[in-house]
């Protein structure tokens, strides 16, 4: 397939007024952080018409309890696909059965100290399950309109005190993740450069916001600071990301997917560079505003506990996002100061969701009402 063919479904490429019409996205680990985020702005948000379909395994951090609010608003337009994108079969009959025209792939291992741990899982969904579904979305021809990949800033490895990432910079990924991300990276470029496929692919940074799980920096300092547990900081806390709130991660995906060019990647970040120690004392300090206060009356950065590195720890990230805003428009609607404090406030205000997370209860859930796996 050509990649001209595909270029005339584009209804109108105008920036702030372009769109491919879509009526069947398929969107894999939508009952991730992510994946659920978008779900939700894309039905809530945008002016799209169609049909989501959430294909997603439920591994450990998927809860589809993320998204019970959205199941019960847009009825026929929300379809929950219990399945493994490792499976080729149940890939090729989700993109059948559903006649997908658009894939948003979220569905990845994504923390990278299990990927130190156990790195198999790695390999397998990451770059096996998008191998699956590229295959897939060949097969589709003429009628896939958009293959749209979500990767992350970790497949271009680690800056220095200078610099920036961006859409050029040479790929070094370190970790297992990261490395097993670049291979997928790579795997949907050549689908694109070989056979035509209507790629785009996003480079992000460090996300935070709501239903994120609890084991990445943010959420874990959260609860622990809320129940007077430790707060471990891997070696000096030096380390600094790049932090972006996960909305505006979504409505980026959402431009690009919609209005950027076959073929091409851009990079998402917050302009937001913080150093690991200064993260966890900013949550302390939003906690102790807003919680009632530990029984001992100590603040909650005594919690901080130094503890031993990661291995293969990169040191920094930091995204120029200067091509998405130029060619695209597109722009933050959060800073680190509110989004931080709303996203404390997130937590504090859905316990129950939380709750069942920290207990394993949402496990038991999925049992009862995902037994069979698709
Ligand atoms: P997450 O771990 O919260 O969610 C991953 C989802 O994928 C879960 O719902 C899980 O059940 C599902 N999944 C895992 N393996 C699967 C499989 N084999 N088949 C089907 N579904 C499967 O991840 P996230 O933080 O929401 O990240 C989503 C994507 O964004 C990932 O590809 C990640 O690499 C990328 N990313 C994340 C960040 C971040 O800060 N969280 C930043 C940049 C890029
Ligand atoms: O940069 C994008 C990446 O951001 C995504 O691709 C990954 O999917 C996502 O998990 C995230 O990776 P990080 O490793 O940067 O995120 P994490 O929240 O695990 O850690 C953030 C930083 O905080 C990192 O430098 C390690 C440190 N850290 C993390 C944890 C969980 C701690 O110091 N203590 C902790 O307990």
């Amino acid at each position: 397939m050509s990649g001209m063919m595909y270029h005339m479904h584009i209804m109108n490429t105008d920036k702030g007024n372009c769109h491919k019409a879509f009526r069947n996205i398929l969107v894999t680990g939508g009952a991730g952080f992510i994946g659920s985020n978008f779900i939700r702005h894309v039905l809530a948000k945008t002016d799209f018409k169609g049909r989501i379909i959430n294909f997603d395994a439920l591994t450990y951090a998927g809860n589809p309890r993320s998204l019970d609010d959205v199941a019960a608003t847009y009825g026929e337009r929300y379809v929950f696909v219990h399945a493994d994108i490792r499976d080729a079969e149940a890939v090729r009959k989700a993109f059948s059965e559903y006649d997908i025209d658009c894939v948003i792939h979220f569905a990845a291992e994504s923390h990278v100290d299990r990927s130190i741990v156990s790195p198999d899982d790695f390999v397998q969904t990451n770059i096996v399950g998008t191998f699956n579904l590229l295959q897939s979305a060949r097969q589709r021809g003429d009628s896939l309109l958009r293959f749209h990949h979500v990767s992350t800033d970790e497949v271009f490895g680690s800056l220095g005190a200078t610099g920036f990432f961006s859409e050029t910079t040479p790929y070094q990924p370190h970790s297992p993740y990261s490395a097993s991300k670049a291979a997928s990276d790579h795997l949907v470029r050549a689908f694109h450069d070989t056979y035509g496929l209507p790629i785009t692919i996003t480079n992000c940074s460090n996300n935070y916001g709501p239903y994120q799980f609890p084991e990445k920096l943010i959420p874990l300092m959260i609860l622990n600071a809320l129940e007077g547990k430790p707060l471990p900081v891997y070696g000096e806390g030096l380390n600094i990301r790049d932090w972006l709130h996960v909305e505006d991660h979504c409505a980026a995906i959402w431009t690009v997917l919609t209005c950027a060019e076959d073929g091409s990647t851009y990079c998402v970040g917050g302009r937001a560079e913080m150093r690991n120690i200064d993260v966890v004392k900013r949550i302390c300090s939003i906690v102790d505003r807003l919680a009632p206060p530990l029984e001992s009356g100590a603040a909650r950065e005594t919690l901080i506990t130094h503890v031993a590195d990661r291995l293969g720890h990169d040191q920094r990230y930091a995204i120029d996002c200067s091509k998405l805003e130029r060619d695209l428009g597109w722009r933050q609607a959060h800073n680190a100061d509110t989004g931080f404090e709303e996203t404390v406030r997130w937590y504090l205000s859905n316990m129950e969701w939380v709750d069942s997370v920290r207990s394993g209860e949402y496990r038991k859930w999925i049992e009862r009402n995902y037994s069979k796996r698709g």
